[in-house]
């Protein structure tokens, strides 16, 4: 079977950088997502993987934060069984595979339309009421044609840092002035994190730049009336880090007591 040859670049290529993660993951006997979707996704394209610097612990280290977007995703589902789920910067994340809505759920992976092309190649295409959306999330249309008519939550995986905050800030806006109620779940770098970019080999190698950091989760709260923080995860405290190799263990609990390095990245839980 031929490969399908990798042309992206840029942020849109740092999602084969995620995929692979889980797809590492998924080989470990102790994997935290078994996401075997994603080992089937890397296999299926012509793409130099040594490229995104992906190691053993950095791979947990994605399935993880996957892993607590994906347990609140299915509390959200379970408290609301008809929702809109709008999962943006969607990549070839297999999230709907693994949370496997029941069809009463509209489901809609957004991402660029060379990111979707390829979507549509590599991965099975789930039943239910799914759709794939190629868009940019900062365009205004994509966002009008979804049916205001029930619950929603949005999911935002790796997206947050390669907006500018101003484009983050709208986007938040649009989606809590336009649904009833719902949940915002998405990952941020804090302002370090921006500062060392470059020490991100899946970042550095794509020649993707990032630009907003957010050190206080509450400053969001500000953004619409009613939207509240309900969680705030540090990246390097998440539950589940006993799946780490030792070094990668060590090295989360020394960053976890070392000022500014605590707060390299937060995975955020706000309702509105
Ligand atoms: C680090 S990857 C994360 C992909 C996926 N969420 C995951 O965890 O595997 C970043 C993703 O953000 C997408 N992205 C960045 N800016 C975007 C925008 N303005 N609109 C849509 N997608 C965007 C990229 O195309 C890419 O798929």
């Amino acid at each position: 079977m031929d490969r399908e040859k990798i042309t992206l670049s840029g942020t849109q290529e740092t999602m084969l950088a995620t995929l692979y993660g889980r797809a590492l993951d998924s080989r470990s006997p102790h994997s935290v997502l078994g996401d075997r979707t994603a080992q089937e996704a890397v296999e299926r394209v012509a793409y130099d993987f040594g490229k995104t610097g992906m190691t053993e612990t950095t791979a947990v280290g994605i399935a993880l934060r996957a892993k607590q977007l994906d347990d609140w995703a299915a509390a959200f589902l379970a408290e609301n069984p008809k929702a809109n789920v709008l999962h943006l910067a969607c990549g070839l994340d297999t999230r709907v595979h693994r949370l496997a809505p029941s069809p009463s759920v509209r489901w809609l992976d957004v991402d660029y339309p060379d990111v979707i092309d390829l979507r549509r190649q590599l991965l099975p295409q789930p039943d239910g009421s799914y759709q794939m959306i190629a868009s940019s999330v900062t365009e205004e249309g994509w966002l009008r044609d979804v049916p205001d008519d029930r619950p929603t939550v949005a999911i935002f995986e790796g997206l947050t840092m390669y907006l500018r905050e101003e484009e983050a800030k709208r986007l938040i806006q649009r989606i809590t002035e336009r649904f009833p109620s719902g949940q915002l779940l998405f990952d941020v770098y804090g302002s370090l994190g921006i500062r060392l970019q470059k020490m991100v080999p899946a970042v550095r190698n794509a020649g993707a730049t990032l630009h907003w950091g957010l050190d206080d989760p509450h400053e969001v709260e500000a953004w619409h009336n009613g939207l509240a923080l309900l969680d705030a995860v540090r990246s390097v405290d998440m539950p589940g880090m006993d799946a780490m190799p030792t070094s990668g263990r060590i090295g989360m609990k020394v960053m976890a007591h070392l000022p500014g390095f605590k707060d390299v990245g937060r995975i955020l839980r706000y309702r509105f």
